[in-house]
């Protein structure tokens, strides 16, 4: 299978989605996705799978947010040829949502790196320096703060860590290594 085309992807995503804060975190999300996909040393096809993934994981979220990630994956994403790993892990994505719990890796990854690099990135907007000096142990203490960012669901970020097999502060750290670049 040819790999995919990331011009088309980012053509995809800017049909569905026009707030900022939603196309800046599609972008942190696949950035930790490509990132964590080459430490991993997976092969070029499937770094660009686990970046897609990422990319798209919200798709629908602007367009459709009852019918999210629904519409996307029953709909959306099947009529551009995206393979059923990305699929699949978008589905697992919002469990809730889906009934479909994170699995394989690139599942289990993307659930890992949504809703920390969501509440990363909230972290980052109250430092005047953003991710650059940023500490584990001050996104830790954040995560402890119940009404900081309390949209964030703290048993996903905790659960995420867990499916990946990291401790949450190594896992914290490693994306604080990805963003700050
Ligand atoms: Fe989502
Ligand atoms: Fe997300």
């Amino acid at each position: 299978m040819a790999l995919i085309d990331r011009e088309a992807s980012e053509k995809l995503l800017n049909e569905f989605i026009e707030g900022e804060s939603l196309l800046n975190h599609s972008m942190m999300v696949a950035k930790a996705m490509e990132a964590y996909a080459r430490s991993l040393n997976k092969d070029d096809q499937q770094v660009e799978e686990w970046w897609a993934a990422g990319m798209l994981h919200d798709l629908d979220w602007e367009k459709f947010p009852d019918d999210h990630p629904h519409k996307a994956v029953n709909e959306i994403l099947p009529e551009y040829d995206y393979p059923e790993s990305v699929i699949q892990a978008i589905k697992a994505h919002a469990p809730e949502r889906t009934g479909k719990v994170p699995e394989t890796e690139i599942e289990r990854y993307l659930f890992a790196c949504d809703e920390l690099s969501g509440f990363m990135n909230a972290v980052s907007l109250m430092r005047p320096n953003g991710f650059e000096d940023m500490k584990v142990k001050s996104v830790a203490k954040k995560l402890k703060d119940v009404r900081f960012a309390a949209n964030v669901p703290r048993d996903d970020i905790r659960r995420g860590a867990e499916l990946i097999g990291k401790e949450l502060n190594e896992h914290i750290a490693f994306m604080i290594s990805i963003f700050r670049s």
